[in-house]
């Protein structure tokens, strides 16, 4: 089959790999029909996630068709039209069952590679590192999903592929980041980073009865989609002399309640610090430019809560002291998309919820490589590209 495989730094090609196999009795083998790219990558493209290697297929966004299953598969059937969260879950580990299920002890078969540098491994989510259990992506024709009873959620009549596509990592990982508030009856939500995941978070964040949403990031085009599609206020942190001073005026003085964090390791920002960021992740000497994270809590007002979905490693400079000083609580996870899937989807078949426009960009699996430049250089408005198999 033909896949997008990741062969070096900054250098993605199209090409043809085996086909997936059923390996254990309750895997199944979808055909893909759609798969998107997501922030995640670039940081994997970029070469800032260690454990990646030279022909891994990438990807891990992604709907499609059943067309084989394992003969220990019991819900789920060849014909099947469903979605995956991205990271996986065997449904009835310790993790699983209380519905963390990207902390799943069972999906992911590389766990030594984690626990040196974490103490207890991850789940398993394709297409991103062998430390993540070095399952091929979903850039591809065809793909593995290991116990898929837990993992494939029927798309339900009426929803279109790409309304279910996003489901897979954007929207769970935006609505949990948004449910980690614990949002009250006239909270005020600011996010940083206006990328899908951010965009979601806001969406969510309006859905679970925050008053007021206020997003920042310096892409206009996205800012627009932030006011226009999601009903949220805008910073943009280029024309703001200190997004620190507005989110003070539009708060009333006190800062936002809540700060989700959806930016990750390679923020951009101004200022020394941001050179000093820049220079040390260029060396190699740390894997993080923080600025966002740093931002966030110091903006959130005392004992307010920071909610961190971006990905990272090893910040310098982690704010500890105003973070406890301030009495900050913070949350944050890889997703959990199959705790949010129930409701993911009956937000969607009401219609209050429809991320399909997300997509701004839809090209054949070919032209991948193409889409990741469009994606990475933010280039002609790109939020996310969607690939067809
Ligand atoms: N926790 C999870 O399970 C999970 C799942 C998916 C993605 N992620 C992570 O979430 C983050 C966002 O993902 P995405 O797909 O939306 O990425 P993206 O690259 O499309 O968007 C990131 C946005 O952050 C903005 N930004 C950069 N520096 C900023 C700053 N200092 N202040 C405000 N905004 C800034 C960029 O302009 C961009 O619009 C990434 O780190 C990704 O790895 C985490
Ligand atoms: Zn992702
Ligand atoms: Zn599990």
């Amino acid at each position: 089959m033909r896949a997008l495989c990741w062969m070096g730094i900054n250098d993605l090609q199209v090409k043809t790999v085996p086909d997936p196999q059923i390996v254990n009795p309750r895997d199944a083998i979808l055909r893909v029909r759609l798969t998107a790219t997501c922030g995640s990558d670039l940081h994997l493209v970029g070469g800032y996630v260690p454990t990646v290697r030279s022909g891994d297929v990438i990807g891990h966004e992604y709907m499609g068709e059943v067309v084989e299953v394992g003969r220990e598969a019991k819900t789920v059937t060849v014909g099947d039209r469903v979605v995956v969260p991205s990271f996986l879950g065997c449904g009835t580990c310790w993790f699983c069952s209380r519905g963390f299920h990207s902390l799943c002890d069972n999906t992911n078969p590389n766990p030594e590679l984690q626990e040196p540098l974490q103490g207890y491994p991850n789940g398993a989510i394709p297409g991103y590192t062998h430390a993540f259990g070095g399952l091929a992506g979903s850039h591809a024709e065809y793909i593995r999903v290991p116990y898929a009873d837990a993992n494939c959620f029927q798309v339900p009549e009426g929803l279109s592929d790409d309304q279910a596509l996003f489901l897979s990592d954007a929207v769970p990982t935006g609505y949990m980041g948004a449910d980690f508030c614990d949002i009250n009856p006239g909270d005020i939500v600011a996010v940083w980073g206006c990328g899908a995941v951010g965009l979601m978070a806001a969406r969510s964040a309006l859905l679970m009865g925050a008053e007021r949403v206020i997003v920042i990031d310096r892409l206009p085009e996205r800012l627009a989609l932030a006011r226009e599609n999601v009903g949220a206020e805008t910073i943009n942190y280029t024309a703001s002399d200190s997004t620190l001073e507005h989110l003070r005026e539009l708060t009333d003085g006190r800062g936002p309640d809540a700060c989700i964090e959806a930016v990750g390791m390679e923020a951009h920002g101004t200022g020394p610090k941001y050179v000093y960021d820049r220079f040390k992740q260029a060396l190699r000497l740390h894997t993080d430019r923080g600025s966002a994270l740093r931002e966030a809590a110091m903006a959130c007002r005392k004992a307010g809560t920071l909610s961190i979905l971006g990905v990272y490693g090893v910040m310098d400079k982690v704010p500890l002291g105003v973070i406890i000083n301030k009495g900050l609580t913070i949350r944050s996870a890889l997703q959990y998309g199959q705790r949010y899937m129930p409701r993911m989807l009956e937000h969607v078949q009401n219609g209050e919820l429809d991320p399909s426009w997300l997509a701004t960009h839809c090209m054949p699996l070919e032209d991948a490589p193409r889409g990741y430049g469009l994606f990475k250089n933010k280039e002609d408005g790109c939020l996310r590209v969607v690939f067809t198999p």
